[in-house]
């Protein structure tokens, strides 16, 4: 899908949707005239403009971009019409005609039923103490339904109405995390009948539980992706972890945005690189290795990052994160040396680079040069690379 010549445009429709809508809230807030819903401004309208049915209805899609530069033309002229008074009948005459001629989208498709939580974002930072968090509410509150590894094969799952979906799949990417956020506190109904299919939760867990529970399923689905298909084909996090350099005072991986991370699993002593910042994570039940610059040694960011690489055996592992903060290759235990191949989120908008010689011999090189050339693009509800 990533492959087809409207993904440029298509993206930046979807994305000026969400941001116009995102910034109308914020100025609704701003004007006191937003409630506040589970912490956040609430979406005050039943529904809301969709990314996710136009990237499927490109017709739709089509119809809309046009729509918008009809009546972008249509408010021009009013405005010129207002300061210009030679022209003034003959503006003020397209105006009509602008609007009666624009292909106007069907408002089905465009328009999808939000709820107050739609636009909010998740405010965790997507740490390992969040993804840890998750896991335990998980094993306890969701299991029985959608099964230990998220495919909805739980014991309950075959006695509902409604199958449990696959949370593994591109469903945790498609929609809003508000969306999420508002059907696990407060459950989902069938779309006809109306039947409750899912409880909510909100009696249970607050908006913070249920943020974690995100965090959880997301670091879930790209590890039983990995196991599955051999790469993440939608694009996961670096989880953010307490990081130790040295004498220095401990900081957050995150703020090492802007430069490429690896992360070295085991009791090792890397070689530096200076094209990548290397951070070593240690074991849970060992000490921190002395050898390496920087250490991070905490057991929910260990367990977060095998869940992510879908491994049990984490040891000697090697990952590496773009500068937006984008997981993108892993180096399985035991391989020597990197290839463009290792990379495992990436678009296949670009052809394949042919292999030189000189790849061959720096094959780090080679996949630092393809994962900037591809960098992830994503869009809630949109492409994803
Ligand atoms: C009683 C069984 C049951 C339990 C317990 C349960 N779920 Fe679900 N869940 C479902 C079913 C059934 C659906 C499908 C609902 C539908 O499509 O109408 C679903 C759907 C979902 C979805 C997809 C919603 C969407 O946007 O399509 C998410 C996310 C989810 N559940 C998360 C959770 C989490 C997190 C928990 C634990 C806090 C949980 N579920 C507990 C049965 C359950």
């Amino acid at each position: 899908m990533n492959s087809k010549p409207e993904a440029d445009w298509l993206n930046l429709l979807i994305g000026l949707l969400q941001g116009a809508q995102l910034q109308l809230l914020r100025v609704l807030d701003a004007l006191g005239l937003a409630t506040q819903v589970h912490g956040q401004p609430a979406w005050p309208w039943a529904h809301r403009l969709s990314g996710e049915n136009l990237l499927i209805d490109l017709g739709q899609a089509r119809s809309l971009a046009w729509t918008l530069v009809f009546v972008t033309v249509a408010v021009v002229a009013l405005l010129l019409a207002l300061l210009w008074r030679r022209p003034r009948y003959y503006l003020l005459a397209l105006v009509p005609m602008l609007l009666i001629a624009a292909p106007w989208p069907d408002a089905n498709v465009v328009l999808v039923p939000a709820t107050p939580t739609s636009f909010q974002q998740s405010p965790t930072g997507f740490t390992a103490a969040s993804i840890a968090q998750g896991r335990a509410l998980y094993d306890q509150h969701c299991v029985a339904c959608h099964g230990a590894d998220g495919k909805g094969e739980g014991p309950l799952a075959a006695s509902l109405a409604v199958w449990p979906p696959n949370l593994s799949g591109p469903l945790l990417w498609r929609r809003a995390d508000g969306d999420l956020l508002w059907r696990i506190l407060h459950g989902t109904r069938d779309a006809r009948q109306g039947q409750s299919t899912m409880p909510g939760f909100g009696g249970k867990l607050d908006e913070s539980d249920a943020w974690a529970l995100i965090d959880f399923m997301k670091a879930q689905g790209a590890g039983q992706s990995l196991r599955a298909l051999g790469n993440w084909p939608q694009p996961i996090g670096l989880p953010d972890m307490a990081v130790q350099c040295g004498t220095k005072p401990s900081r957050q991986l995150a703020s090492w945005r802007g430069q490429r991370l690896r992360i070295v699993a085991g009791n090792v002593a890397p070689s530096e690189d200076p094209r990548l910042v290397t951070v070593v994570l240690s074991p849970p039940s060992s000490h921190a290795s002395a050898s390496a610059d920087c250490v991070a040694d905490s057991p929910a960011a260990w367990e977060a990052l095998a869940l992510i690489a879908g491994t049990d055996q984490l040891d000697g592992t090697q990952l590496i994160a773009d500068r937006d903060g984008w997981l993108r290759a892993r180096g399985e235990p035991g391989k020597a040396g990197w290839s463009d191949d290792d990379l495992l989120c990436r678009s296949e908008r670009l052809p394949v680079p042919t292999k030189t010689a000189d790849s061959a011999s720096d094959g780090l090189g080679a996949l630092i040069a393809r994962m900037d050339a591809e960098p992830v693009r994503f869009v809630k509800g949109g492409f994803i690379h």
